[in-house]
């Protein structure tokens, strides 16, 4: 067969001319791989070959053996060198990729900062504060009979459907106001007493103005000779005070069924009037409720909507865009 051979048979010049093609068009470690497994792996083009090594005559396997290890030792180099070149380029490639300029500007960390409900809401507080009043809260989760009855409005009263929103059940439902917390404070404090009670109530609405969860800051004082002059005198003092010396405040009279007599309160900011609050006296029957004597004790109540007021504030035209949590419209503050 390969009789009087030296150097290689036309047929180990093929195999050597296309494992060179193959190895040099491989573009990674793992097609490389496989052309190693497919030349000189257990059952590969070059072990088939010293496997018909047995099958030649004696005198010729010297010679075989010898040149079909030469091109074993050549692949195996061929596989080397290119798999030295493809690590090389990777290398590179990471290279450019890590590569850092070192005249660019540090990369700054984002700082967050509070809502501006929260904000409004802090603003608020401090306002309140300075005048004498104290911060308290109360449950998000309520019984029907701190959110209505014993604000005045019994179970058949027309008042009730406007904020019959969100029940757990029969016992318990989400606060529409946090009027109900007036209650609970009267009930566990002896009067004179002023307080506001921020946070979040419940309705059934939702548009550019409604929001089905939203926050109100409750403000209750309780002392002998309270009127709607005091009434008057906070709603334009705290109004002053958080929009500027300018700000007018109008109130209009309205119903509520826990105040007599009842206002509805509007702000003059930016040449408009902006409805930011319910207000009144508060009503001898929810004296009597919680245990105070009518005749002795005199109230003035409000609810405000901090979202409408950080409306006002900030010009904020949809409420919706407060809780859209879009950085690019939170961040102007
Ligand atoms: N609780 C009323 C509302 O949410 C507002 C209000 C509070 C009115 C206190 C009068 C007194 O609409």
């Amino acid at each position: 067969m390969v009789s009087g051979y030296s150097g290689y048979s036309e047929e180990l010049k093929s195999i050597l001319e296309n494992a060179k093609n193959e190895i040099s068009n491989a573009t990674d470690s793992k097609q490389l791989n496989d052309l190693r497994v497919k030349y000189l792996g257990k059952s590969g083009i070059v072990t088939s070959l010293m496997k018909k090594l047995k099958d030649l005559p004696p005198e010729e396997r010297p010679n075989f053996g010898k040149v079909v290890n030469e091109l074993k030792d050549e692949i195996e180099g061929l596989l080397e060198e290119r798999k030295s070149q493809l690590m090389e380029s990777e290398k590179q490639l990471l290279y450019k990729k890590l590569w850092v300029d070192p005249t660019m500007p540090g990369a700054r960390r984002a700082r967050g900062h509070l809502h501006i409900i929260t904000k409004v809401q802090k603003e608020l507080e401090d306002i309140f504060i300075s005048m004498g009043f104290s911060v308290v809260e109360g449950p998000e989760i309520e019984q029907p009979w701190f959110n209505f009855d014993a604000l005045n409005t019994p179970e058949w009263h027309p008042a009730r459907d406007a904020h019959d929103s969100f029940y757990i059940n029969d016992e318990y439902m989400l606060r529409t106001h946090t009027s109900p917390v007036q209650i609970r404070t009267m009930l566990s404090r002896k009067p004179p007493l002023a307080i506001v009670a921020p946070g979040r109530v419940y309705r059934r609405d939702y548009d550019a103005t409604h929001l089905p969860m939203f926050t109100q800051m409750e403000g209750l004082y309780v002392d002998h000779d309270v009127t709607v002059k005091h009434l008057k005198y906070f709603l334009e003092e705290f109004a002053r005070r958080l929009l500027g010396e300018n700000t007018k405040v109008r109130l209009r009279p309205s119903y509520f069924p826990f105040t007599e007599p009842s206002f509805e309160v509007d702000i003059y900011f930016n040449n408009r009037w902006f409805e930011v609050l319910g207000a009144g006296m508060v009503h001898p029957n929810v004296f009597k409720n919680v245990g105070y004597d009518p005749e002795e004790w005199r109230g003035l109540a409000f609810g405000l909507g901090i979202e409408r007021i950080a409306m006002v504030k900030y010009g904020v035209k949809d409420i919706r865009d407060l809780v859209r949590n879009d950085i690019r419209f939170l961040e102007n503050w």
